[in-house]
């Protein structure tokens, strides 16, 4: 009994058919693999990160939310809080210089709603009682306008503002 099992695991050979779609999945996965790869550490791409819970009904009352805006933390880093509500972002404009990185920090208040800043690769959720966060470099001046792309109510298209990097005027 021993003996047959071991003789047929010692005899076992795919098809020769079914070894051509191994190897096929194995090249793909690797493709893949590559790709996210590629996509993660060359270009930049971030998975919107859930940063952190907070409580809806409340979270417009505390810190740093209280005073949504942007925080300079130094050395050309910096946060900028944004809540998002039916129907408008706070704060409407976010004014920077032109080599910041600025980190993103999203919640809502009320319904899900989205964020897409043109131009750049952020384009993410802003759900109710999460904080969405993703950062972005500015590298060239100009204005680059964010958008509510979940639909959220009749407001919705009036759900909007801007990102303004002002160049640098050689001082500094
Ligand atoms: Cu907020 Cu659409």
């Amino acid at each position: 009994m021993t003996e047959t099992s071991h003789d047929e695991a010692a005899s076992f050979e795919a098809d020769p058919f079914e070894q051509r779609w191994i190897v096929v999945s194995l090249i793909l996965l690797i493709a893949f693999m590559v790709t996210v790869t590629i996509a993660g550490f060359a270009l930049g791409f971030q998975v919107p990160g859930a940063e952190s819970r907070v409580d809806p009904r409340t979270v417009a009352d505390s810190p740093p939310w209280n005073e949504p805006g942007l925080r300079d933390l130094g050395g050309g880093e910096y946060a900028a809080y944004v809540i998002s509500r039916q129907y408008l972002f706070d704060p409407r404009t976010i004014t920077v210089p032109v080599g910041s990185s600025v980190t993103f920090y999203l919640t809502s208040i009320d319904v899900q709603h989205g964020f897409l800043l043109q131009n750049t690769n952020v384009n993410m959720q802003v759900v109710p009682g999460e904080v969405s966060r993703l950062t972005v470099d500015f590298d060239e001046a100009g204005e680059f306008d964010y958008i509510c792309n979940e639909f959220c109510g009749a407001g919705h298209a009036a759900m909007f503002g801007s990102v303004i990097v002002e160049a640098d005027e050689g001082g500094a």
